[in-house]
């Protein structure tokens, strides 16, 4: 199989983080729970993952890295651990479900929020179309780092300041740029990161993080064990344990360590997957009937994300033939982010997404080039 699906997971895995996790199911016991060996090294473990993650992303703290199970819990345990009834909250046209729907949700318990448009291409008015958002009761901006469908990135660095001017609580959905494209939360603006582990930080699926830049820490939206303070039938406010009840994912948590290493170890991906995706970018662009919605990705504006479609047909049909007959996997459709297809106008068709990996090669995005080009003279007959 062709892989171009790495938007949605990346695929391969490098080989180190499936030694960590076997590594880990082979060596280790549940953190945090005994005081023996097989326990002290599972909790070793996660330690030496939370000191990975603080290092990449530039934070003194590792207890401020919350695991989490993706990018979607991070996203709720912020959204709707900080907002009350009252609270108004921001955010961009381009939002994922997982932010747009626990909002959504919190409408009934009487939280409100407003879309500021996103203007690709013209940072000063997306700045804008947010400022002009802000109402009184404005609590908080969360918007994505960069759209999953779309590349497109938004200013962060500019809507952090705004949210420093306004006294409001900044959180970034980093799930399509961490690990490809540098993030320092340290000195930064931002208060909350939440990220996926397994897209551009190589680890497992079912691992996610919550970065917490902030002492406005949010209410945690479970209760449970967590190893500690066991006494007390209250929810321990020290960090990680408020947000980290149950068994964790070990195996994973092993895995994400590893992602993580992988990334701090190959300087320039941001680049190189630029490169190639512009790559692809001009080799479909010359095929007939292909219809990019994307613009050329350039690294500062854009990340390595391309949609695009077959004109006239149905995104998912695009990619159920590159499947079937060429063995390349794509996402087609609306990519759980409806605000984004809205905005761009293809909500009634979807789009094709390719995205790049560390493991695309130039000869796969050849490849995909001549495919597109036989599947769209294929489709006009
Ligand atoms: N959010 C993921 C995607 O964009 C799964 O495909």
């Amino acid at each position: 199989m062709i892989y171009f699906d790495n938007g949605a997971t990346t695929f391969p895995k490098p080989e180190s983080v499936t030694r960590e996790m076997l590594g880990a199911v082979r060596t280790a016991a549940n953190p945090g729970r005994g005081g023996h060996r097989l326990s002290l090294r599972g909790s070793e473990l996660m330690y030496r993952c939370r000191e990975d993650v603080a290092r990449l992303f530039g934070m003194d703290d590792p207890s401020r890295v919350i695991f989490a199970p993706n990018c979607t819990a991070a996203l709720n345990t912020v959204i709707q651990g900080s907002l009350k009834s009252g609270d108004h909250a921001v955010i961009s046209s381009l939002e994922h479900n997982a932010v747009a729907r626990p909002l959504e949700a919190l409408r009934r318990r009487g939280v409100t929020y407003s879309i500021a448009d996103a203007v690709d291409g013209d940072d000063d008015a997306t700045v804008d179309n947010f400022r002009r958002a802000i109402r009184q009761n404005t609590r908080m901006i969360v918007c994505t780092h960069a759209s999953n469908v779309f590349g497109v990135r938004l200013p962060v660095e500019r809507l952090g300041a705004l949210c420093r001017i306004y006294g409001l609580l900044f959180c970034v959905d980093a799930a399509q740029t961490a690990g490809v494209a540098p993030i320092k939360l340290g000195g930064s603006d931002i208060d909350f990161l939440c990220t996926a582990g397994h897209k551009g930080l190589y680890g497992p699926m079912g691992t996610g993080l919550l970065l917490i830049n902030s002492d406005a820490v949010p209410e945690s939206l479970i209760q449970g064990g967590t190893g500690s303070l066991s006494s007390s039938l209250d929810q321990p406010e020290l960090l990680p344990d408020r947000f980290e009840s149950g068994t964790p994912n070990l195996p994973g948590i092993a895995g994400l360590s590893a992602g993580v290493r992988f990334v701090m170890s190959h300087r320039g991906l941001l680049e190189r997957e630029s490169a190639l995706a512009a790559m692809l970018y001009d080799r479909l662009s010359a095929v007939n009937g292909v219809k990019l919605y994307t613009s050329r990705p350039e690294p500062s504006r854009y990340m390595p994300v391309l949609s695009f479609n077959i004109e006239g047909e149905d995104s998912e049909r695009v990619a159920a033939v590159l499947n079937d007959r060429f063995g390349i996997a794509v996402r087609a459709g609306l990519h759980c982010a409806p605000l984004a297809h809205r905005s761009y106008g293809t909500l009634d068709t979807g789009t094709v997404r390719a995205v790049v990996s560390a493991f695309t090669t130039r000869a796969q995005v050849e490849f995909f080039a001549d495919s597109l080009y036989r599947i769209s003279n294929l489709m006009k007959k």
